[in-house]
């Protein structure tokens, strides 16, 4: 559904919970139901852009003598629709606060990639419902992922009446109007479009910080992998203009920031979307190569769309960093097969190759999903001894969670959950073991560290990542936050670095 469809549609309402039992009816009449048969759609219907977005006169003060309090769950996607929201409440005059005692509206980001990542949500939500018998008159909400599944705001809707507003990530530059919405009728808003997406460009952002910043480039996903719910929550594949990116890019560099990481939940389907002009997630890069920059990044890619001229622009070095994170869930062809991701074992291996040949210090990062409905031990296995030839520098490790509405959630499962949970564990012991060795081939090399601040353990001592994103901490004065120094490496452990200056804390970009 478009912005036109649904400004003809009824949208926003709000329903009655108190008199009401048959929920059902809510989803037919009185508002959008988020649905994920919907969701699946993907029409040839052109994505729109928007530059149009402002705070309506109407809605200017609303935040005025209010605090406004958002916890993020899942990935950095979320992360950064955080900071969209933030810039939206600093728009209206809330201002931000760190506790949920003293905030006049709550909100819950929330994640749907699997089952825990919901019940830490839900746990929430019941914890959150004192506060509200306690202030009648604060504002909980619930968005992002979640919000976009069916079944997810039923069960708000049946268990935990207290919420007032749940809101889809479709929905997030609507935020004035909900709120608006929400203090007006003090029954439940809910506004989640099951649609493919549109593009809006000028939301109004506050950076987590003023040394390293995100940049969305695309969003949605295409690739409707058996296991995800991802392509259903967040809509279809649509790219931001590269003449966009390219200005926030500047932009972020004239403010001072140093690392930029450029978003997207499949980045190397960049520009697939255009039809008026061939360009790719390759072409962007060599762009923002001659940006002034030190360190650019990008997640996360998929092996089947990662193509050579993206290879042969990332060897260019410089501001490109060559640290790759290349989710492969699998080691076995026929589970690959079966997850739907369109490559095999081989072809993964060759991606690998054609990167290492490229750069040959480049480091590899992946992300792996066991216990697949039906995945053998012998499956199982050449999961085991892909990581082992590729030899990646770490990896984040997953058993399989069904969601509802994928296909994989039909699948028959005959792998009960302590050989599931056995699995995780050889993987992981893996993982560390492989980790600790490259780790250790660091001792006594001097690195290039982005000092982001005093550690969390110990404040006399500084710490801040590598070029392949390890974390290094040392001593140093605190002038060297900010800055990217040379750092000897004395000490190496599984998942940290222990260093010391080299020189004096001189920038050496
Ligand atoms: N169960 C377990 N892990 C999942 N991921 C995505 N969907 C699921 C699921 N249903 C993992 C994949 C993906 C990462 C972000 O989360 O490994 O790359
Ligand atoms: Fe999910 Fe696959 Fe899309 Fe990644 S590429 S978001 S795993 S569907």
């Amino acid at each position: 559904m478009n912005e036109k469809q649904r400004m003809e549609s009824k949208q926003v309402n709000s329903s009655d919970k108190k008199s009401e039992k048959d929920f059902s009816k809510y989803f037919q009449a009185v508002y959008m139901p988020p649905s994920l048969k919907d969701a699946k759609k993907r029409g040839k219907e052109e994505v729109k852009y928007h530059n149009d977005f402002n705070i309506s006169p109407e809605f200017q003060g609303m935040g005025n003598g209010r605090k406004f309090y958002i916890r993020t769950y899942g990935c950095q996607m979320n992360e950064h629709d955080t900071e969209v929201m933030a810039g939206i409440f600093l728009a209206l005059g809330y201002e931000p606060t760190e506790s949920v005692d003293d905030a006049n509206v709550i909100l819950l980001n929330t994640c749907a990639i699997r089952e825990n990542a919901e019940n830490k949500v839900f746990g929430e939500l019941g914890h959150l419902k004192s506060l509200k018998k306690e202030r009648p008159d604060l504002l909980l909400g619930v968005c992002g992922c979640m919000s976009q599944e069916e079944s997810v705001v039923n069960r708000i809707l049946k268990v935990h009446p207290h919420v007032d507003m749940v809101f889809g990530t479709h929905n997030i530059h609507r935020l004035p109007n909900i709120l608006e919405e929400a203090y007006r009728s003090k029954e439940m808003v809910i506004e989640v479009w099951s649609k493919e997406g549109d593009v809006i460009e000028n939301l109004p952002k506050v950076r987590k910080g003023s040394i390293k910043a995100w940049v969305n480039i695309m969003y949605g996903c295409d690739k409707f992998c058996t296991y995800c719910i991802v392509p259903y929550t967040r809509g279809k594949e649509r790219s931001r203009r590269p003449e966009e990116i390219i200005q926030e890019v500047r932009h972020l560099a004239a403010q001072g920031y140093k690392e930029i990481t450029l978003l997207g939940q499949n980045v190397n389907a960049y520009g697939k979307d255009f039809d008026d002009i061939t360009y790719g997630l390759g072409d962007l890069m060599d762009e923002l190569h001659k940006i002034d920059i030190p360190r650019i990044r990008f997640t996360t890619s998929h092996p089947r769309d990662f193509d050579d001229h993206l290879i042969e622009v990332l060897a260019k070095g410089g501001n490109l960093l060559d640290h790759i994170h290349l989710p492969v869930q699998s080691g076995s062809s026929e589970v690959l097969k079966l997850m739907a991701r369109k490559y095999d074992r081989e072809r993964y291996l060759e991606l690998v190759r054609k990167i290492k040949e490229a750069m040959p210090n480049a480091s590899l990062t992946t992300d792996i999903i066991v216990g697949f409905p039906n995945e053998t031990e012998e499956q199982f296995e050449e999961t085991l001894s892909l990581y082992r030839e590729v030899e990646f520098d770490s990896a984040y490790t997953f058993i399989y969670s069904p969601r509802e509405g994928t296909p994989a959630a039909k699948m028959q499962d005959n792998i009960p959950m302590e050989v599931k949970k056995e699995r995780l564990q050889r993987l992981n012991s893996l993982v560390n073991e492989i980790s600790a060795k490259k780790m250790k081939e660091y001792e006594g090399k001097v690195v290039k560290v982005l000092v982001e601040g005093e550690s969390k353990n110990n404040p006399d001592v500084l710490a801040g990542y590598t070029e392949k994103n390890k974390l290094v901490n040392f001593k140093a004065p605190k002038s060297a936050i900010g800055k990217i120094v040379n750092v000897k490496i004395v000490k190496a452990k599984t998942w940290t670095l222990d260093g010391e200056t080299v020189e004096e804390t001189v920038e050496v970009n």
